[in-house]
């Protein structure tokens, strides 16, 4: 027999969980609800109460309640920890930053997944050499399920890529990009992280990946702009209260001591006026082999592995890796409604 499935409005009722409580709740926890697009069944009302009484238990630390639905439903819980990379200003890195450290975290032996989440002017496929048969482009035409998406590419990376070059793609509805985040969720047969690179700016599909992540990278880079922009952003995710830990990445510094003091410089401002400090991942310095790579399409750390940068890719992929996929502690709370 066929199981009941009921309307948000009956979920809440008979669930006792708020209508805006159960949206908030899907939208955070996506990989456990896989089919309420078509109604609530008994087993989604049981895991909406479950949820709502651990994000009460946990004072609201999604992180912490993440890491107790793991334990409690191995399967249905399981959801690829999710990084990403985003920037206020255009143009500091992010693809860059995204990719390579996608290769580090491979080089670990991490399953990870590339998502280009760019949708005005995708290029992820660009820098890593790809020449992609389906992209989020045909996805969104209807003629490529999400799995025909992932392209192998090398170093081991696994690659979902957007479509460049595709007027009105910038602006695609919320409700395409909520689908984009909830399947991101999902994709843990695939790899064990996924790394999502976004467009410059904060616009609504930006802030959502945003809110997707366990970790936000913010690039920043010597550029006075680039760094206001860094800032701005923190606040924003700050003011937006988005679960994941912010972290912080200067780009283009001509050298140490340069981007020590743009960290600095945005540490000093967040723990100044929100009381609170992004935590630094290093600095990737200025180098022409970088821009190099970008112009042959091979990979930077493919192509240069026994340098400065690629160890420090390296590195910023073990800083994220160090800390626990749930530090219940040190994850900002977020106030649900
Ligand atoms: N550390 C670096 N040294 C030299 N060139 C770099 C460095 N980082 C990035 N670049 C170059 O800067 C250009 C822009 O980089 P990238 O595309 O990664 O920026 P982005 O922030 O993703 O841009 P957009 O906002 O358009 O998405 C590329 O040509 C890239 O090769
Ligand atoms: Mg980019």
């Amino acid at each position: 027999m066929k199981k009941p499935a009921h309307s948000i409005r009956d979920a809440a009722r008979l669930s006792g969980v708020e209508e805006s409580r159960i949206r908030f709740i899907e939208r955070m926890f996506p990989e456990n609800f896989p089919d309420t697009a078509r109604g609530y069944a008994p087993r989604d009302l049981d895991r909406l109460r479950e949820i709502d009484a651990l994000i009460r238990q946990h004072g609201n630390n999604l992180s912490a309640v993440r890491a107790d639905l793991r334990g409690r439903h191995p399967a249905a819980g399981r959801a690829p920890r999710v990084i990403t990379v985003t920037s206020g200003k255009g143009g500091v890195g992010k693809t860059t930053v995204a990719l390579n450290l996608s290769l580090a975290f491979a080089r670990r032996g991490v399953r990870t997944l590339l998502f280009d989440a760019d949708l005005g002017l995708a290029n992820v496929h660009v820098l890593a050499g790809l020449s992609p048969r389906q992209t989020i482009v045909e996805l969104l035409q209807g003629q490529a399920t999400m799995d025909e998406l992932i392209h192998e590419a090398p170093g081991g990376l696994k690659v979902i890529c957007g479509g460049s070059g595709i007027g009105g793609l910038a602006d695609l509805k919320m409700e395409f990009v909520r689908y984009l985040g909830r399947e991101i969720r999902r994709m843990a047969e695939t790899a064990d992280l996924v790394v999502i690179d976004t467009a410059a700016g904060l616009t609504a599909s930006v802030l959502h990946f945003i809110s997707l992540a366990d970790d936000v990278v913010v690039v920043a880079t010597p550029n006075l702009a680039s760094t206001l922009d860094a800032y701005s952003l923190i606040k924003v995710a700050q003011q937006e209260r988005v679960p994941g830990r912010i972290r912080l990445l200067v780009n283009h510094a001509a050298d140490e001591a340069q981007a020590a003091h743009v960290r600095d410089k945005i540490l000093a401002c967040a723990r100044k006026f929100l009381a609170f400090e992004p935590e630094p991942l290093g600095f990737i310095t200025r180098d022409p082999l970088i821009e190099l790579s970008t112009q042959r399409r091979e990979p930077y750390l493919l192509a240069h592995p026994d340098t400065d940068n690629a160890d420090r890719f390296l590195l910023a992929a073990d800083l994220l890796r160090a800390a626990t996929p749930d530090p219940a502690a040190a994850a900002p709370a977020l106030a649900a409604p």
